[in-house]
């Protein structure tokens, strides 16, 4: 058992060469014009996307190598700004499941201006204007982990809307990511939580999960000392709400 853990370690830690070269290649590319020649815009548009999601591999082969370190699971707190942290986590998703939307939130100036953005996307986004220039201390990786996974799963469910709530209660953050799709029956409120489980093996969405994603947001959520609660009836959506205190 001991010697699995270490070579699935050495997979993992092995992952970071050829990430390595695959980063420094396409920044060269970005910033070394003189050596490899002018980019036109859509090309760069393509180079920055890929470079910015080499990062979040990089990030998160990093976090699965620390994770390792200790059981419990490392939380890094670090002072972030609500509105960074949600554009971030929305250009996650949207360089997955619509690019130019990725774009376009990447230019967006301001929050009137990022809502009707991702309204046209089938998106709703309500936060309070006062707490979108808010900083908090929160580990901001996990977090937009957390919001990554769960928005993902509503824009693979969903029927034609999503919605992601954001609010700040006393000492906690509330996150919640709503969706129109076909729900989850109440004798699977636990169980999706389990590695694996899937309830439609047999769909035809484009992109086959493997069931780990909310098992993983658990703990997460739980590491972080916060609570993640599913409201679904089949047929009427899902509603999954996440809340973690905040430091101080
Ligand atoms: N918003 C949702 N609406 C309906 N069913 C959902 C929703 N979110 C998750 N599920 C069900 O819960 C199962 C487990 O979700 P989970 O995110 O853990 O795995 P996955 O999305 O199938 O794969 P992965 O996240 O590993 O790529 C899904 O396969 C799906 O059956
Ligand atoms: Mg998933």
């Amino acid at each position: 058992m001991y010697r699995d853990k270490i070579k699935v370690d050495l997979l993992i830690h092995d992952l970071k060469s050829p990430l390595a070269v695959i980063e420094a290649g396409v920044s060269g590319l970005l910033t070394r014009l003189e050596k490899y020649g002018p980019l036109t815009d859509d090309q760069e548009k393509v180079l920055v996307r890929t470079l910015r999601n080499t990062k979040v591999l990089k990030a998160l082969v990093n976090d699965i190598l620390e994770l390792g370190r200790s059981r419990t699971g490392v939380i890094n707190v670090t002072c972030s700004k609500i509105s960074d942290l949600i554009e971030q986590s929305l250009v996650e998703i949207f360089d997955l499941v619509d690019q130019d939307t990725a774009e376009r939130i990447k230019i967006c100036s301001d929050l009137p201006q990022l809502r009707r953005a991702l309204e046209e996307k089938g998106l709703a986004l309500f936060i309070d204007e006062g707490l979108w220039c808010q900083e908090v201390l929160l580990d901001e990786s996990k977090i937009r982990q957390i919001l990554r996974n769960l928005l993902y799963n509503a824009f693979k469910y969903r029927k034609n809307k999503v919605k992601l709530a954001v609010e700040k209660q006393y000492d906690r953050l509330l996150l919640s990511v709503a969706d129109d799709g076909e729900g989850i029956p109440k004798i699977y409120h636990k169980k999706i939580f389990d590695s694996y489980f899937q309830l439609d093996v047999s769909n035809n969405h484009t992109v086959r999960g493997h069931g780990l994603g909310l098992a993983g947001v658990m703990v997460l959520v739980e590491d972080m000392g916060g609570e993640l609660h599913l409201e679904s009836e089949e047929g009427h959506g899902a509603i999954f709400s996440v809340t973690v205190p905040l430091k101080w």
